[in-house]
This record gives C-alpha cells, sequence and structure tokens, in this order.
C-alpha cells in the first residue's frame, strides 16, 4: 500500500496572481477527482462543495463540466478569499458562501443541488458532526441528486497502511473526537439518511469516494 504523507490540513502556500492559496494535497488528487467525476457527476445542474479549501479543485472543476453551475463553500475567511482569487470571472461560478458543512439546517436553507461534493472533510470534523453534514447535504439535493464523498477512511474499523495509521494517530492525538471515519459507519449514516450508495471507488493513495444519491 502507498504510504500516506498528507499533513492534517495540507499547508497552502500563496502563489500569482495574488491571493490564490495552493495546497500541495489539492494539487494531487485534482486529476483523479476530475475523473471521478467525468463518471458519477450529473452532466448539468447546480453543483455545491462543501469546504472547498483553497479553491483550486472547484476552479479545475467548473472548467471541466461547464455544464454544472458550481457553488463554493467554506468556513475560513482566508479561504474564501482564495476561492474568490482562483474563481475570479468564471461564467459557471457562483460567489462563495460562508457555510459551516457541520451545522444543523443549512440543507434547508440552501438552495437545491444536483450535485454535493466534500473532500478532505470527514477526517477533520467529529462523528456527530459528519452526520450532520451527510443529513444536511441529503436535504439539500434535489431528487436524484447526488452526493459525493472523498478522503480517507478506515476499511472495516482498521487503515490500511503505516502513513494511513501515521496520519489517523496524529489526528486523534489532537483532538480524540476526530480522525479518520469507519468505511461501513459511512454506509450507515448515508442510509440513514435516506441516500442510497450507488457506488464506492478505490481512489489513489489509499482515499475513497462514496457516490450516493437521493431518491426521485
Ligand atoms: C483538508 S482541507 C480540504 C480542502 C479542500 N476540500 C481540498 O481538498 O483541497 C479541509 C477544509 O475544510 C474546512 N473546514 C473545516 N471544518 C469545516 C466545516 N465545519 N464546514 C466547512 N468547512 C470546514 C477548512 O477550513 C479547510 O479548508
Amino acid at each position: 500500500m502507498a504510504q500516506r504523507s498528507t499533513p492534517p490540513d495540507g499547508a497552502a502556500v500563496e502563489v500569482a496572481p495574488a491571493g490564490r492559496l495552493c495546497a500541495p494535497a489539492a494539487l494531487r488528487n485534482a486529476e483523479p477527482l476530475t475523473a471521478l467525476l467525468a463518471e458519477h457527476a450529473p452532466p448539468e445542474g447546480e453543483a455545491l462543495e462543501l469546504a472547498s479549501g483553497t479553491g483550486q479543485h472547484i476552479a479545475q472543476f467548473a472548467k471541466a463540466f461547464p455544464g454544472l453551475t458550481w457553488q463554493p463553500s467554506e468556513l475560513d475567511p482566508a479561504r474564501l478569499a482564495s476561492i474568490a482569487a482562483w474563481t475570479d470571472g468564471m461564467t459557471n461560478m457562483r460567489a462563495a458562501i460562508t457555510l459551516d458543512a457541520t451545522a444543523q439546517g443549512w440543507g434547508a436553507k440552501q438552495g437545491a443541488f444536483d450535485l454535493i461534493l466534500t473532500v478532505n472533510l470527514l477526517h477533520l470534523i467529529d462523528a456527530p458532526a459528519a452526520q450532520t453534514l451527510i443529513h444536511e447535504a441529503a436535504r439539500a439535493l434535489k431528487p436524484r441528486g447526488r452526493l459525493i464523498i472523498y478522503g480517507p477512511f478506515l476499511r472495516g474499523g482498521r487503515t490500511i497502511s503505516r502513513g494511513d495509521a501515521q496520519f489517523h494517530a496524529s489526528l486523534t492525538a489532537a483532538d480524540p473526537r476526530i480522525g479518520y471515519k469507519d468505511d461501513f459507519d459511512v454506509v450507515d449514516w448515508l442510509h440513514a439518511a435516506q441516500l442510497t450508495l450507488l457506488d464506492l471507488v478505490e481512489m489513489p493513495a489509499n482515499n475513497l469516494a462514496f457516490i450516493a444519491e437521493r431518491g426521485s
């Protein structure tokens, strides 16, 4: 198995033009994520990204999938500014919004989406917050809308490489409530939110992508 060496929140550096942050982890997984979306994203409609980070992913996705109108969201003001810098002038891009993906009730307040995507967030929040995120995302989806969750996960309660074990341990040492979630738990949480798991995709560097759909 590949060894994981990603820092907990991908140390981002500023790149030109001014204001754009660039995270090495986001550079590494941008192409595999674009290929994943090519297979599993709806061709058109409204797409929401939760925890857009630097904004480099959503800028790439908006170029690759022009039939979708993209809504970035984040909590961190510095990253909201970076998202604005990356997405400035893109026609199929909405202005980034401040959104706590773990807050109760956001799903009913935001518009209805054909796609909701979150990349590398679940291991940084606790299990109740992850369940709330999934519940609210399910509420924010249109009928047949899709939720895609990507990141590192335990497999049947275990890490699958020494690098993953070290990364998971570093997260739980910083905060015992966070760290990798178990793949079986995530499937249970998706089902509890009335979502159907369509596919579970093995991604590079030991990551997983859950592809779930709301009923019609
Ligand atoms: C590891 S980074 C991933 C960023 C981006 N998705 C990527 O893959 O490059 C985690 C991001 O989640 C954001 N974040 C943390 N807690 C959040 C929450 N409760 N709601 C929304 N965003 C959150 C952080 O500000 C950070 O930008």
